[in-house]
């Protein structure tokens, strides 16, 4: 009998009397991108024919002679000798068939019990574990980096805003420590997604499960698919297991909401350097020039990372409309998960690792801050405290220093440097006092509240995020 794999430029198998069109092979082949799978591939094969032969569904001989054959593929891909065919139409064929040209009869075993649908499943799942793994160290790197470009700004006064005007100062740590409390959550999240994606659907077959005595579990513990505790873990109804992807959605989402905080920094960035605030400057290797204006620097890192965010979110959309009208189980719909999976883990990846380097170039401009932030009248509530102190309601003390502002604004000053006796007339409470909380450093180390932003406060959140991730 031929070997149906290595014939596929003629028909799929006896049932057929044409060959597939050229035009259908091409449009219905997946090898060029999910060839990228080869590993998870090649690990589930190895899982799975190990269980075969524990189980004497298939010989120990077959076993020996299928783990010889995989090793000499591996060398082929890792070498780049092996020759992917469009003919076998996905990696998993262009796998098999080369497995039973090396090895013969063994590799034609290897499909005992195991179809397509709960292989690519299996596979995608392995894939995607070790790239959250990768993506949650890229993420604590991040972290790290702005963690340490905080410890230098506990005390450098940024103007908070609100509505982008200027609303009470913060430190420049405080602002940078928001971020961390958001990539340490997109860590969580992701550390959760894993939990899900590591699930064993191998042993599902295409969509019923098999008659063959499979060990689900032993496949699953020599995959790692394990809980805390070393439990196995598979997937519990075959039919779910063979078409959900909502692990790849779960992704996508943690992946989407991680570059939306990373756009959000991204447009603080630019807004930050441009001239009219000045408040930093990125490092030049992060920046490129103009070719007609000369005098430019552009924060291309920044505004690249914004854009990009639009392809991730665009990929999430992908996957959860490829998935809506799917009836159960498998369809070939599902061919569509990999590409913008890729490319989702391609550009979180690469936007993280860029990130925690162009955080650690950054170069503040404290003077530009400080005076944005007494431009902007960012003690003005602290006054109404004040007042509020000396035994005035919230709302009328708020009422007052609307009137002092005025004063001010009008007088070109900022609050601070109202004379004493200016500040009387508009209530008689105010004393010599006031200018302590009237000044900038003042009125950031009134806020010593957890999750406030006094120096004291900062320096112990550092410390805790520091604790935190080694
Ligand atoms: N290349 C396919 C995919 O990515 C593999 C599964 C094919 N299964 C099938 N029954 N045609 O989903």
């Amino acid at each position: 009998m031929t070997n149906q794999l290595d014939k596929k430029s003629q028909a799929w198998s006896a049932l057929f009397s044409e060959p597939m069109s050229e035009l259908v092979k091409r449009y219905t082949s997946s090898v060029f991108f999910d060839k990228r799978l080869w590993q998870a591939d090649i690990a589930g094969s190895l899982a799975h024919a190990d269980m075969l032969a524990h189980q004497g569904i298939i010989s120990a001989q077959d076993l020996a002679d299928i783990e010889r054959g995989m090793a000499r593929i591996t060398v082929e891909i890792e070498t780049g000798t092996f020759e992917w065919k469009l003919d076998l139409e996905d990696v998993h064929l262009n796998i098999e068939a080369r497995l039973t040209q090396l090895v013969g009869i063994a590799g034609k075993r290897l499909h005992t019990g195991r179809s397509r649908n709960d292989q690519v499943a299996t596979d995608v799942r392995l894939w995607l574990r070790g790239e959250i793994d990768l993506i949650g160290e890229l993420l604590v790197g991040l972290q790290k980096a702005l963690i340490e470009a905080a410890a230098d700004h506990t005390e450098t006064i940024l103007p908070g805003f609100t509505h982008l005007q200027v609303a009470q100062p913060v430190s420049f740590a405080h602002h940078l420590l928001a971020y961390v409390e958001m990539f340490a959550r997109d860590a969580e999240r992701m550390a959760d997604v894993r939990r899900r994606t590591n699930r064993l659907p191998l042993g599902s077959a295409a969509l019923a499960g098999t008659g063959y005595p499979l060990d689900r579990e032993r496949v699953a513990r020599a995959l790692g698919m394990v809980d805390a505790q070393g439990v196995a873990q598979v997937c519990h109804n075959s039919l779910d297991a063979v078409s959900d992807r909502d692990f790849a959605m779960e992704f996508a989402a943690a992946a989407s909401i991680c570059m939306v905080h990373i756009s959000r920094l991204s447009e603080e960035l630019i807004i930050w350097m441009s001239q009219n605030f000045g408040f930093i400057q990125l490092a030049d290797r992060f920046t490129t020039g103009s070719s007609i204006m000369p005098q430019k620097k552009n924060p291309d890192v920044p505004e690249l990372a914004r854009g990009k965010t639009g392809r991730v979110v665009g990929h999430l959309m992908g996957l959860i409309t490829l998935m809506k009208g799917q009836p159960l189980a498998y369809n070939k719909d599902n061919q569509e998960d990999k590409e913008p999976l890729f490319d989702t883990v391609d550009t979180l990846k690469d936007t993280l690792r860029i990130f925690a380097e162009m955080i650690g170039g950054i170069t503040v401009n404290a003077s530009a801050m400080q005076a944005a932030a007494r431009r902007g009248y960012a003690t003005a509530t602290d006054l109404a405290d004040y007042l509020v102190k000396k035994g005035l309601p919230f709302r009328d003390a708020h009422e007052v220093v609307a009137h002092a502002v005025k004063t001010a604004q009008n007088l070109g000053v900022d609050l601070s440097e109202l004379p004493l006796a200016t500040l009387q007339t508009f209530n008689p409470a105010v004393q010599a006092d006031v200018f302590d909380v009237l000044s900038l450093k003042g009125s950031l180390a009134a806020r010593n509240t957890l999750g406030g932003t006094a120096p004291a406060r900062v320096r112990a959140e550092i410390e805790r995020h520091r604790a935190r991730l080694g």
